[in-house]
């Protein structure tokens, strides 16, 4: 999806949320006018208003006439509420209800875009990009301690310890919260299959989240930060502000200045923010300071770090058993 697709579907969803909202609203009116008959005049003087005040707007003693319609207004509403009370309804039962009261479902506020407006934009540009990259969901309960069952005690025990910790981390998961994870180990171990299984309970939990590998995504940048791409800015803001990013195969990447400025703002703006990012690769720690240098491996080493062990599992299966 491009920018402007994405923009006009968000609008479009909220513009969805603000008609049902209205909607209920009358529904409910309906309702009360049929079963509360004393609500009907109260109901009547309170629909007036914009009527009177604008009949009042053009007569000589605008303000008296002003004051007294307020007045009268108030004194409407207080008995409208306490009518609802007495049968039993919430006060507020005839109040329309957004699910945004900062803009009233309206998606702007104070000439900007309201957060909810935002949050929109942002999931539907997650999922579009997730859908780029094809995002074949793993699940914890398709991952195997199996595989890792002939390996040395302490190793076999580490795996077991890194699936548990990454079950809690889906459950417990709290933006502003959750540390960075960083995946180590070789290739064919697991790392991929957890962080989708992650990404999968998030994303049904309702978080926002951006799996890719390092290397696509930084192609996708490098497009639109260069202009031939249209969807300008859209997949950069939704790095940045994902709840979730899934950086997989760090380290395989095409390496040049652009990449590593990218990475490192990336990294940088995420850790200002407190927001989490998975990080899965084949180097070791070493290889990985070696690789970014200084200033990028500092802001890795800040994750939990979860080394994997084992022998490649995609061979195991190839081979048909778990030893
Ligand atoms: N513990 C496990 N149980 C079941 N399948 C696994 C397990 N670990 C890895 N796999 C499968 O093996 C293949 C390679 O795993 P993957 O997560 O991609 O490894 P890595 O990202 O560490 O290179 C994938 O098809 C994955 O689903
Ligand atoms: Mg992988
Ligand atoms: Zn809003």
């Amino acid at each position: 999806m491009q920018k402007e697709q994405i923009y006009n579907a968000a609008v479009a969803r909220i513009d969805a949320r603000r008609h049902a909202a209205r909607l209920e609203q009358e529904r409910r009116t309906d309702e009360i006018m049929r079963r509360i008959p004393e609500a009907v005049e109260l109901d009547r003087q309170l629909r007036s208003v914009c009527m009177r005040v604008f009949e009042a707007a053009g007569k000589e003693d605008r303000e008296k006439r002003l004051a007294a319609i307020q007045k009268q207004t108030a004194e409407a509403d207080r008995m409208l509420r306490a009518i609802l009370t007495a049968n039993g309804y919430p006060e507020d039962y005839l109040d329309i209800h957004y699910s945004c009261p900062i803009c009233n479902d309206s998606g702007f506020h104070e000439g900007r875009r309201c957060e909810c407006l935002q949050r929109e934009i942002s999931a539907l540009a997650a999922d579009a990009i997730n859908q780029e990259s094809q995002l074949a969901l793993s699940q914890f309960d398709t991952f195997s301690l199996q595989y890792y069952s002939d390996l040395p005690q302490n190793e076999a025990a580490a795996m077991q310890r890194i699936l548990q910790h990454c079950k809690n981390y889906a459950e417990l998961f709290t933006p502003g919260e959750s540390d960075s994870l960083l995946m180590l180990g070789k290739p064919g171990l697991g790392k991929t299959h957890l962080s989708l299984a992650i990404a999968s309970v998030l994303i049904e939990r309702g978080f926002t989240v951006i799996y890719d590998s390092v290397g696509a995504l930084l192609h996708k940048l490098e497009l639109e930060h260069f202009g031939r791409s249209k969807s300008e800015e859209d997949t950069l803001s939704s790095v940045l502000e994902c709840d979730l990013l899934i950086l997989d195969d760090f380290g395989t990447e095409f390496d040049t200045a652009f990449t590593q400025s990218q990475i490192y703002t990336i990294l940088n703006s995420r850790m200002n923010a407190r927001r989490a990012t998975i990080i899965n690769t084949n180097l070791t720690l070493e290889e990985l300071r070696a690789h970014y240098g200084e200033r990028i491996f500092s802001r890795l080493v800040t994750s939990k770090i979860m080394q994997f062990y084992g022998k490649d599992i995609r061979l195991k299966k190839r081979q048909g058993g778990s030893t």
